[in-house]
């Protein structure tokens, strides 16, 4: 059943590249989007119906955009969960608090993928002091990563422990509280699959997604993968229980380690659109963004199945500006954010294009 009818508003914290391609999605679909963000003349908010600027802390501001939308998402995990139950109280908000709050704390995270999803992850500990963090290297041994439990992206906030003797360091440099200590995954690949989960439970995946990090950062996915070692079976079954643990709907994005012999490890789930899935917009399937509108809307989820193999790569920083020569290549679809500032190691767009047929 539809829930929102056409000519709805949905209402969007965050004005950046992927809630710009939300409402491009929403536009599609034959409904209204509002922008929600501290600044002004943001991507999203350019090409939205609305935008309203203003802190997320802003309790009255949020009051009057949730007012306005007959529902709400969100494009990044660093909204404020106040500003979330805030708008909760005045309309729908998808995904649920629930889910913004598991993410916003690696440790939380990681505790409810192991006890509450089953899913695999890596051996981890909460660390506040140095010895804490010398105990977990003595007791797992091996490589460990320091990692900042909050605000932490694109590999911000991480620093390799080797060995004991990286301790101090390591410790000193993130701060020395809320931290969490992983052991090292010796993973041979990483790979994501999107998934979506409509709010009658239905649940798509779309095939693996296999993620190049440069600089810990995405730089390219390719889609649909390549599975030598059979693990789409499993990854997708330990996906469908973590969307069912959290109730969720709309997209989400799982991040895994996958390591010789098959075995599979999550490292992180992101409850939103994710970059690693833009090469859906040149799939001949449904895209994640329309797909996310679809889950929160209370539509059927669209089709996953992709016709096209695509290469995803992200333009960064000063790479944008040789998009008039990208666009003229054949098989090569280019997404400019339009962004106002070109800056060094900020993701600017993204290239599709076509490596073959499915
Ligand atoms: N426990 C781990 N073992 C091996 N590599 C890791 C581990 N944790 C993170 N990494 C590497 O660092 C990258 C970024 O870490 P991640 O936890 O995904 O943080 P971010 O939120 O910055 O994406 C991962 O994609 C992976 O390449
Ligand atoms: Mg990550």
């Amino acid at each position: 059943m539809v829930e929102c009818e056409q000519g709805s508003t949905i209402g969007i914290f965050g004005g950046g590249q992927l809630g710009r391609m939300l409402v491009q999605a929403a536009h599609k679909l034959g409904y209204k989007a509002h922008i929600f963000d501290p600044f002004d003349d943001t991507p999203a908010g350019r090409i939205a119906d609305k935008q309203t600027t203003a802190p997320f802390e802003d309790k009255t501001a949020v009051e009057l955009f949730a007012n306005c939308c007959d529902v709400l998402t969100y494009e990044f995990e660093n909204i404020p969960i106040a500003a979330i139950e805030h708008a909760g109280r005045f309309t729908r908000v998808f995904p649920d608090k629930k889910a913004l709050q598991t993410s916003h704390d690696r440790w939380v995270e990681k505790t409810f993928l192991r006890d509450k999803a089953r899913a695999p992850v890596v051996d981890f500990k909460a660390v506040e002091t140095m010895n804490g963090l010398s105990e977990f290297v003595r007791e797992f041994g091996g490589q460990a990563i320091l990692k900042t439990r909050r605000f932490g992206y694109d590999g911000k906030g991480q620093v390799k422990i080797r060995s004991l003797r990286d301790v101090k360091a390591g410790f000193a440099r993130l701060g020395g509280t809320d931290l969490i200590a992983e052991s090292f995954a010796p993973f041979i690949r990483e790979f994501s699959i999107i998934a979506a989960r409509g709010t009658n439970g239905d649940i798509a995946c779309y095939p693996l997604t296999e993620n190049v990090h440069k600089d810990h950062r995405l730089h390219t996915s390719i889609a649909p993968a390549g599975d030598p070692q059979n693990v789409s079976q499993e990854a997708q079954k330990i996906t469908h229980r973590i969307l069912d643990a959290l109730n969720y709907i709309g997209v989400m994005g799982i991040e895994f380690f996958e390591l010789k012999g098959g075995q599979l490890i999550v490292n992180e789930i992101a409850p939103r659109v994710h970059n690693s899935g833009h090469w859906t917009q040149n799939a001949g399937c449904t895209d994640q963004f329309e797909q996310h509108i679809r889950a929160i809307t209370g539509m059927k989820l669209g089709n996953t199945t992709p016709k096209q193999i695509i290469k995803m790569t992200n333009l960064i920083g000063d790479e944008i500006l040789h998009i008039d020569a990208l666009s003229k290549k054949p098989n090569t679809f280019v997404h400019d954010y339009e962004k106002r500032d070109i800056k060094p190691g900020r993701k600017m767009g993204h290239v599709n294009t076509v490596i073959g047929v499915c």
